[in-house]
């Protein structure tokens, strides 16, 4: 790997740690003004010291960011449907590789639809920001994503799903926790990053998932309802943070966001 891809990547997983807890916040790219980010910077202020990389697009960086900020960013650079439109797949490359160097960024982020209508144009993306990306020294993070369909996230279909991100030469892959997990950590070549999902039902529920996921691999996870839909948002990325880089049992982030909980 080159020297500054390998050290853009340092700044998101932690080499003391092998590990990352980045927070998700790119939501609004095809949810609009979602639950609890309707202002992203009143949303992110006081999480910013908990957080190892923020997952953003470049308008809300540019607006809601401070540019003195150390955070390292991870730049969605897809996008093209929403939530009310017919198919979330037809995603394409909306920001350009100057952009993203512009905004110094860490690494640069898309979706791909396997499976879908539209796979063969989001991994086209793939291979695009991957050429761009090994040509500017920028980890590109492709995201399995599958859109409406929740039902898709079992362990034959991410394997698939992030093996080809791997193959296509994506530095890091965004998933989902699922059933038989340490399967799609074994045939992915390249680290893992955990998406949260929907706002789970208890804290436990989403301890337990960052948990097992980095004891199945995982080298951390991109977490965004989780967190930011909690009523109480800093006690939970702290407990997240423990348990990702301390190996906090489910338990022990339980305490630990109880004691933090205002
Ligand atoms: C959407 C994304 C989101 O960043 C991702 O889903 C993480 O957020 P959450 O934990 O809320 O699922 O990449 O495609």
């Amino acid at each position: 790997m080159d020297w500054g891809i390998k050290n853009r990547l340092a700044r998101i997983i932690k080499p003391q740690t092998g590990r990352t807890v980045m927070l998700a916040v790119d939501h609004g790219y095809f949810l609009g003004p979602t639950k609890k980010l309707e202002s992203v910077s009143r949303t992110i202020e006081p999480l910013m010291d908990y957080a190892d990389a923020l997952m953003l697009t470049r308008g809300i960086l540019r607006t809601s960011v401070e540019p003195e900020t150390s955070m390292p960013v991870v730049l969605r650079v897809s996008g093209g449907s929403s939530i009310i439109g017919e198919d979330l797949s037809n995603e394409v490359i909306t920001t350009s590789i100057e952009d993203a160097i512009r905004l110094n960024v860490s690494a640069i982020a898309l979706s791909i639809f396997v499976g879908s209508e539209y796979e063969s144009q989001t991994l086209e993306s793939l291979a695009m920001l991957v050429n761009m990306g090994q040509e500017f020294g920028i980890p590109v993070l492709a995201v399995t994503a599958v859109g409406k369909e929740l039902s898709k996230r079992d362990s034959r279909f991410l394997s698939l799903s992030c093996r080809i991100a791997a193959e296509f030469g994506a530095s890091f892959v965004k998933t989902y926790y699922c059933e038989d997990f340490e399967k799609v950590v074994e045939s992915c070549p390249v680290p893992i990053v955990i998406a949260g999902g929907p706002k789970l039902e208890t804290e436990l529920d989403a301890f337990e998932m960052a948990y097992d996921a980095v004891n199945k691999g995982a080298v951390g996870v991109d977490m965004g309802r989780n967190i930011w839909q909690n009523n109480n948002p800093v006690a939970m990325l702290k407990a997240v943070r423990a348990v990702v880089h301390k190996n906090a049992s489910p338990a022990e982030a339980l305490e630990i966001f109880n004691r933090n909980k205002k």
